[in-house]
Protein backbone atom coordinates (compact mmCIF):
# COMPACT_ATOMS: atom_id res chain seq x y z
CA UNK A 1 0.00 0.00 0.00
CA UNK A 2 2.43 2.12 0.59
CA UNK A 3 4.45 1.43 -2.59
CA UNK A 4 1.59 1.71 -4.55
CA UNK A 5 1.30 5.46 -2.88
CA UNK A 6 4.93 6.34 -3.18
CA UNK A 7 4.32 5.12 -7.17
CA UNK A 8 1.23 7.64 -7.53
CA UNK A 9 2.80 10.40 -5.94
CA UNK A 10 5.93 9.91 -7.77
CA UNK A 11 4.29 9.98 -11.06
CA UNK A 12 1.68 12.93 -10.45
CA UNK A 13 5.04 14.84 -9.15
CA UNK A 14 6.17 13.85 -12.37
CA UNK A 15 3.51 15.07 -14.32
CA UNK A 16 3.64 18.54 -12.68
CA UNK A 17 7.49 19.12 -12.89
CA UNK A 18 6.52 18.46 -16.65
CA UNK A 19 4.07 20.34 -16.75
CA UNK A 20 5.56 23.60 -15.24
CA UNK A 21 7.64 24.32 -17.70
CA UNK A 22 5.25 24.55 -20.52
CA UNK A 23 2.63 27.00 -18.73
CA UNK A 24 6.13 29.16 -18.18
CA UNK A 25 7.16 28.92 -21.47
CA UNK A 26 3.63 29.83 -22.01
CA UNK A 27 3.29 32.25 -19.47
CA UNK A 28 6.51 34.42 -20.68
CA UNK A 29 4.56 35.04 -24.44
CA UNK A 30 2.21 36.09 -23.07
CA UNK A 31 4.27 39.02 -21.04
CA UNK A 32 5.26 41.29 -24.14
CA UNK A 33 2.54 40.98 -25.54
CA UNK A 34 0.37 42.12 -22.05
CA UNK A 35 2.80 45.18 -21.58
CA UNK A 36 0.09 48.17 -22.18
CA UNK A 37 3.13 50.85 -23.19
CA UNK A 38 4.19 48.58 -25.99
CA UNK A 39 1.74 47.16 -27.79
CA UNK A 40 -0.77 50.88 -28.64
CA UNK A 41 2.62 52.41 -30.32
CA UNK A 42 3.15 49.81 -33.43
CA UNK A 43 -0.71 50.06 -33.94
CA UNK A 44 -1.74 54.07 -34.99
CA UNK A 45 2.06 53.24 -36.78
CA UNK A 46 0.79 50.28 -39.14
CA UNK A 47 -2.53 51.73 -39.99
CA UNK A 48 -1.48 54.85 -41.34
CA UNK A 49 0.28 53.42 -44.06
CA UNK A 50 -1.88 51.59 -44.66
CA UNK A 51 -4.92 52.92 -44.92
CA UNK A 52 -5.69 54.48 -48.22
CA UNK A 53 -7.20 57.49 -47.05
CA UNK A 54 -4.00 59.15 -47.08
CA UNK A 55 -3.00 58.77 -51.09
CA UNK A 56 -6.25 60.15 -52.54
CA UNK A 57 -9.62 61.81 -51.98
CA UNK A 58 -12.20 58.82 -51.83
CA UNK A 59 -10.85 55.37 -52.76
CA UNK A 60 -14.40 53.93 -53.62
CA UNK A 61 -14.21 55.89 -56.44
CA UNK A 62 -10.76 55.82 -57.51
CA UNK A 63 -10.73 52.43 -57.53
CA UNK A 64 -12.53 52.24 -60.66
CA UNK A 65 -9.34 53.61 -62.44
CA UNK A 66 -7.88 50.03 -63.78
CA UNK A 67 -4.39 52.04 -65.06
CA UNK A 68 -2.31 54.56 -66.94
CA UNK A 69 -2.33 54.51 -70.71
CA UNK A 70 0.99 54.22 -70.35
CA UNK A 71 1.61 50.86 -67.75
CA UNK A 72 0.05 48.95 -70.55
CA UNK A 73 2.54 47.92 -72.61
CA UNK A 74 1.92 47.85 -77.00
CA UNK A 75 1.18 44.48 -77.77
CA UNK A 76 1.16 43.40 -74.18
CA UNK A 77 -1.21 43.85 -71.29
CA UNK A 78 -1.09 44.94 -67.26
CA UNK A 79 -3.30 43.38 -65.22
CA UNK A 80 -5.06 45.24 -62.44
CA UNK A 81 -4.71 42.40 -59.47
CA UNK A 82 -7.28 44.59 -56.89
CA UNK A 83 -10.37 44.80 -59.88
CA UNK A 84 -9.09 41.30 -61.49
CA UNK A 85 -9.37 43.06 -64.83
CA UNK A 86 -6.09 42.81 -67.29
CA UNK A 87 -6.25 46.14 -70.02
CA UNK A 88 -4.17 45.40 -73.00
CA UNK A 89 -2.95 47.07 -76.08
CA UNK A 90 -3.00 45.22 -78.69
CA UNK A 91 -2.09 47.99 -81.19
CA UNK A 92 -0.96 51.62 -80.41
CA UNK A 93 -3.66 53.57 -78.32
CA UNK A 94 -6.21 50.83 -78.48
CA UNK A 95 -6.91 49.36 -75.17
CA UNK A 96 -9.75 46.78 -74.24
CA UNK A 97 -9.75 44.94 -70.73
CA UNK A 98 -10.90 41.37 -70.07
CA UNK A 99 -11.91 39.81 -66.83
CA UNK A 100 -8.07 38.45 -65.13
CA UNK A 101 -9.57 35.34 -63.88
CA UNK A 102 -8.39 32.53 -66.05
CA UNK A 103 -11.14 30.46 -67.20
CA UNK A 104 -9.51 27.49 -66.74
CA UNK A 105 -9.75 27.35 -62.96
CA UNK A 106 -9.82 30.60 -61.87
CA UNK A 107 -6.06 31.38 -61.32
CA UNK A 108 -5.33 35.66 -61.92
CA UNK A 109 -3.48 35.80 -65.48
CA UNK A 110 -0.22 37.67 -65.33
CA UNK A 111 1.19 41.20 -67.14
CA UNK A 112 3.07 40.61 -70.29
CA UNK A 113 4.67 42.14 -73.25
CA UNK A 114 4.75 39.22 -75.66
CA UNK A 115 1.53 39.78 -78.00
CA UNK A 116 -0.85 37.73 -75.74
CA UNK A 117 -2.52 37.17 -72.14
CA UNK A 118 -0.42 34.75 -70.20
CA UNK A 119 -1.93 32.44 -67.31
CA UNK A 120 0.89 31.47 -65.04
CA UNK A 121 -0.93 28.06 -63.52
CA UNK A 122 -1.20 25.86 -66.39
CA UNK A 123 0.19 28.41 -69.23
CA UNK A 124 -3.17 29.28 -71.13
CA UNK A 125 -2.73 32.12 -73.53
CA UNK A 126 -5.87 34.82 -74.10
CA UNK A 127 -6.11 36.60 -77.18
CA UNK A 128 -5.07 40.66 -76.48
CA UNK A 129 -7.68 41.53 -78.94
CA UNK A 130 -10.37 39.60 -77.55
CA UNK A 131 -9.50 37.52 -75.13
CA UNK A 132 -10.12 34.35 -76.77
CA UNK A 133 -7.83 30.95 -75.67
CA UNK A 134 -4.76 30.72 -78.20
CA UNK A 135 -3.40 27.90 -76.29
CA UNK A 136 -3.18 25.86 -73.41
CA UNK A 137 -6.16 24.18 -71.64
CA UNK A 138 -8.66 27.20 -71.29
CA UNK A 139 -11.22 26.92 -73.82
CA UNK A 140 -13.48 29.93 -72.86
CA UNK A 141 -12.44 33.66 -73.75
CA UNK A 142 -11.88 35.53 -70.66
CA UNK A 143 -15.00 37.98 -70.32
CA UNK A 144 -14.85 41.75 -72.02
CA UNK A 145 -14.92 44.58 -69.16
CA UNK A 146 -16.25 47.95 -70.54
CA UNK A 147 -13.54 50.49 -70.17
CA UNK A 148 -13.49 54.44 -70.26
CA UNK A 149 -9.79 56.04 -71.78
CA UNK A 150 -10.14 59.56 -70.30
CA UNK A 151 -6.35 61.46 -71.26
CA UNK A 152 -4.16 59.06 -69.60
CA UNK A 153 -6.31 57.18 -67.36
CA UNK A 154 -8.18 54.23 -68.37
CA UNK A 155 -11.51 53.47 -66.25
CA UNK A 156 -13.85 50.75 -65.58
CA UNK A 157 -17.17 51.96 -67.43
FE1 LIG B 1 -5.23 29.40 -66.09
FE2 LIG B 1 -5.25 26.79 -65.61
S1 LIG B 1 -6.04 28.39 -64.36
S2 LIG B 1 -4.42 27.84 -67.31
Amino acid sequence: MTAMNRRRALTGSAAIVVGVPVLAACGSDDEPTADPSSSPSPSPSDESPSSPSTDGTETPSAAAALATTSAVPVGGCLVNADAKVVVTQPTEGDFKAFSAVCTHQGCLVESSSDGEIPCPCHLSHFSLEDGSPLSGPASAPLAPVEITVDGDSITQA
